[in-house]
């Protein structure tokens, strides 16, 4: 398709990471090439399915799906039904899907499609723990010059950890995978907790989705009811975080974010410190700069964005 820019969704849905699809369904200049499913917030089984039931409520049952890593290479999974509930997806009540799978495993299907498509024209956008990142880049290297540009959610600096006091979730879960994709020489950006933590959901901003009428609006107004919950109570503030949708948004309006080039490592020795993302922020150290961490959003036209576009599904 021409113009369209392609990408690869890696996610584990998680409500937040349902906002960024729909999202990037919702959005033409984006040709959703296939999205993959990790464990993460819930387990596999579960964000295969609701990575189906994001399509289906988009309307859209011709995008593939494919089920990948059930657990991080090293370490056991974490989930986080504290804060997505059971199936990750709690909120709306959304069918059992009627799309299936795609056969293809999901590391394979991203391995083959950079290996088969002009380099540099697929994106990667992980929203969850790099599992499958990793598991694509050790399996086939030679992917690493063909991907255009990794686009994920993850990290924390100034903001320190959400899981943990130095980690944040997606990085913590399989820090060694992160670990993989941070020295892979990929140009990454990063949306850490310091660019997503100011991109808040509140009462009005719940209301303007609900209040677009259609399914997808009323749906996503009933997730954000459901996670911002969690959100509320730990931050006292009046909603919750909208993480992954900040990567989406990136594609679409990259002005909307500010950062800058730094060194990004990843803490894979301490168990005190583990998964935790080392931004040498005030470049003190000559370590290569790996990756534009975002810091500032501008969260009003971020939200405007999201409702027009999910008014259009
Ligand atoms: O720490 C926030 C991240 O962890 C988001 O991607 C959320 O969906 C969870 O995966
Ligand atoms: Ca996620």
């Amino acid at each position: 398709m021409a113009g369209k820019r392609r990408i690869i969704i890696d996610t584990d849905p998680g409500q937040d990471d349902a906002v960024a699809i729909l999202l990037a369904l919702a959005s033409p200049e984006l040709e959703v090439a296939g999205i993959t499913a990790v464990a993460g917030n819930v387990p596999l089984e579960f964000t295969e399915k609701n990575a189906l039931k994001i399509c289906e409520l988009a309307g859209r049952t011709e995008t593939k799906v494919y089920s990948g890593a059930v657990r991080p290479l090293m370490r056991p999974l974490v989930t986080a039904e504290h804060v997505h509930g059971k199936t990750g997806l709690d909120g709306p009540d959304l069918p059992e899907p009627k799309m299936e799978l795609q056969q293809q495993y999901a590391v394979d299907f991203i391995v083959e499609t950079l290996m088969a498509e002009e380099p540099g024209t697929i994106t990667l956008c992980p929203l969850g723990p790099l599992t499958n990142i990793a598991l694509a880049l050790i399996r086939e290297p030679r992917i690493a010059p063909r991907i255009r540009e990794i686009v994920l959610m993850g990290g924390a600096y100034f903001e320190v950890g959400n899981i943990t006091p130095t980690a944040e979730f997606n990085i913590y879960v399989d820090p060694h995978a992160a670990d993989v994709v941070f020295r892979s020489g990929v140009p990454i950006v990063m949306m850490p907790l310091d660019v997503t933590h100011k991109a808040l959901t509140s009462k009005a901003r719940v209301a303007a989705f609900r209040a677009l009428g259609n399914r997808a609006g009323i749906a996503v107004a009933e997730m954000l009811g459901f996670s911002e919950r969690f959100d509320k109570e730990k931050y006292s503030g009046d909603g919750g975080p909208l993480h992954d949708p900040c990567v989406i948004a990136y594609l679409l309006q990259p002005g909307l974010f500010s950062g800058r080039e730094c060194n990004v490592e990843i803490e894979t020795g301490s168990e005190l410190t583990m998964g935790m993302s080392v931004i040498d922020w005030w470049g003190v150290t000559d370590r290569k700069k790996n990756a534009k961490v975002m810091r500032e959003v501008d969260h009003e036209a971020f939200f405007a964005l999201l409702v027009s576009r999910l008014g259009r599904l």
